[in-house]
């Protein structure tokens, strides 16, 4: 009585486990549905204006949701964001202190970045970045990169990239970092090799670490 009854489990546990495969994209019977349905919102889908909000001010009674994301998270294997501010001081002191976080560039990887450079750069700068490019006249103001005096510093040249320049645009939204950094990378190969190194500004003494003496 004891082996038939142990007989039964046995086959009853088998029967479970093979209908439970039988089709591996489907969860089978479902008994906790949160868990086999995700409730992630869609991000593109049509949202319920009575359910979801835009408005930060509007979070406590509806659920907010901008399709943007949290402030200050990363995307993986992104470069950190460049956190100089669009203005006069960044662009001419605070910039240069920043460096050029990728590894000097070879081989295919420069290559890829020269093209970078010619698709997104050169209509204007020209492919030699002499601002002699096919649009340079019609836009009107290019600059010359690499014959700049003083030699603009990395961090100046991602700057522009960053935010845009007068009739230059921002290439923030159309270059990743990593690519703007790597076209950066690209312009001082066209520079003449006697070129003065590009000087980096001393730094406002203003910082938190000055020690006021009374
Ligand atoms: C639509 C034409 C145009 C394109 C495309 C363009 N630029 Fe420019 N760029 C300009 C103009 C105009 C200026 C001058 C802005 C000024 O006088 O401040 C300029 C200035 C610059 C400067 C000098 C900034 C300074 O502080 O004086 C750099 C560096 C630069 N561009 C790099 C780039 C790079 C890198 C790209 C490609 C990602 C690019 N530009 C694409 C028009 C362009």
């Amino acid at each position: 009585m004891k082996k038939t009854a142990i007989i039964a489990t046995l086959i009853l546990s088998m029967a479970v486990v093979f209908i439970g495969c039988k089709d591996k994209r489907s969860p089978g019977s479902v008994y906790m549905p949160d868990m086999a349905y995700s409730r992630a919102y869609e991000s593109y889908a049509a949202r319920d204006s009575s359910v979801f909000t835009t408005d930060p001010n509007d979070a406590g009674h509806k659920i907010f949701f901008n399709n943007l994301p949290p402030a200050g998270t990363l995307k993986r294997g992104e470069l950190f964001p460049f956190n100089v501010p669009n203005d006069s001081n960044g662009l001419l002191n605070l910039s240069s202190l920043v460096k050029n976080p990728l590894d000097p560039l070879t081989g295919k990887d420069l290559e890829e970045a020269g093209r970078l450079f010619n698709i997104n750069c050169a209509v204007c700068h020209g492919a030699k970045a002499e601002a002699n490019g096919p649009l340079a006249a019609k836009v009107g103001g290019v600059k010359n990169i690499i014959l700049a005096s003083p030699g603009y510093s990395d961090g100046r040249i991602f700057f522009v990239m960053e935010y845009g320049q007068l009739n230059m645009g921002s290439y923030a939204s159309q270059l990743s970092r990593e690519q703007r950094w790597r076209i950066v990378q690209y312009i001082r190969t066209l520079e003449p090799k006697n070129a003065p190194a590009a000087t980096t500004p001393a730094v406002a003494k203003t910082d938190s670490a000055t020690v006021v003496k009374k």
